[in-house]
């Protein structure tokens, strides 16, 4: 759990405004390591280890010292490109199935993202000196979160409320992150970073939320100790079987299918409604946009190809070999398989 908050107090009976607490942060966070990184941005390093831009990691540490989580809660966590814009997807439209049955004219999905209908934590809730009321939303709350585990918010695992984890192969997890910062690098007039560059970086732990092993591990350990709060996906396990999953999910969060949706087809509507071919289709998709911490971003980037394994169309047997050896180190003794 981040101590950031308590190593470096604001001063005693001042009430602090969001405007200095967010300067509070942004002052320690700029103090830490900051380095070159898989990203289109410097990445610094957070005292528990930790890498990423200023603005998410501000918003962690104001998530951290505001956010009051309840029982009835469920947060998402991921690293990025693990496979969350999917979750959310499947999440959303699960919970919510009825008020806003699959097929349903005015569904959400028609005119937003995934993105939008569950929100980050630290690209969007807690960002440019907002601290929402989040009191009024109704339960269950639904939340989104790439922050490991050790930095989640305290009053998340003070609350035992629910955490979905979604993990992904760590060669297409890289992939897909190389394919998202060159396209914000060259947008932003940087070099894009060869495929080599990128996975050195990503094997010296130095990218968004990285290093990647501590991040899967943080949670699977958390999933282990914990089975009934952290439940622990893998997308290429979701990629074989959406419908098994989709069945957990909802047991998982307390809302399980009745045999009569059972019998209505209602869990293969929703993989349907959340399935890449569908979700790239939908207006919201190709003409949409999510206001996140460092700027509007459009919701066509969120989707690439969302096959397994398309590392082999661009790494090296070599590289590849160089971070299986690194996972294969890093998890052996864990139980955990990628
Ligand atoms: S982000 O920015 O963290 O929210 O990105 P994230 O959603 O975690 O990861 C993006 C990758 O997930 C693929 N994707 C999907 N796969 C399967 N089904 C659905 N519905 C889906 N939506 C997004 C997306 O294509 C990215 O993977 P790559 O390998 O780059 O295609």
């Amino acid at each position: 759990m981040s101590s950031s908050a308590g190593t470096y107090p604001p001063q005693e009976g001042h009430a602090e405004t969001n405007e200095e607490l967010y300067r509070r942060f942004t002052k320690l966070v700029s103090s830490w390591p900051c380095s070159p990184a898989l990203s289109n941005y410097q990445l610094y390093r957070h005292e528990n280890g930790w890498h990423g831009s200023l603005a998410p990691m501000v918003g962690t540490m104001v998530a951290d010292a505001c956010f009051a989580a309840r029982p009835s809660d469920v947060v998402v966590a991921t690293l990025p490109k693990s496979g969350t814009t999917w979750i959310k997807a499947l999440l959303y439209s699960t919970v919510h199935r009825r008020e806003h049955p699959v097929g349903s004219s005015d569904h959400p999905f028609n005119s937003l993202g995934p993105h939008e209908c569950i929100k980050f934590f630290e690209y969007q809730l807690y960002t440019g000196n907002r601290i929402p009321d989040l009191d009024e939303l109704p339960d269950p709350r639904l939340f989104a979160t790439h922050v490991p585990f050790a930095s989640l918010p305290r009053s998340v695992l003070a609350s035992g409320c629910k955490i979905v984890y979604v993990c992904r192969d760590p060669k297409d997890h890289l992939i897909s992150q190389w394919s998202f910062a060159n396209k914000f690098r060259v947008r932003d007039g940087l070099e894009p970073l060869s495929v080599e560059a990128a996975a050195g970086f990503f094997c010296d732990g130095v990218s968004p939320f990285g290093p990647y092993w501590d991040h899967v591990l943080g949670y699977w350990r958390a999933h282990l100790s914990r089975p009934q709060q952290v439940l622990f996906f893998r997308y290429e396990e979701m990629t074989r079987d959406p419908a098994a999953h989709v069945r957990r999910l909802a047991e998982f969060v307390g809302c399980q299918f009745s045999v009569e949706e059972e019998e209505d087809g209602v869990v293969d509507a929703i993989v349907k409604l959340c399935s890449f071919e569908n979700m790239t289709a939908l207006e919201a998709t190709k003409g949409g946009r999510t206001e996140l911490a460092f700027g509007a971003v459009e919701n066509s980037s969120f989707f690439r190809r969302g096959v397994v394994a398309d590392w082999v169309n661009h790494l090296s047997p070599e590289t590849a070999g160089r971070i299986d050896a690194v996972t294969e180190a890093r998890f052996r003794g864990s139980g955990l398989r990628v």
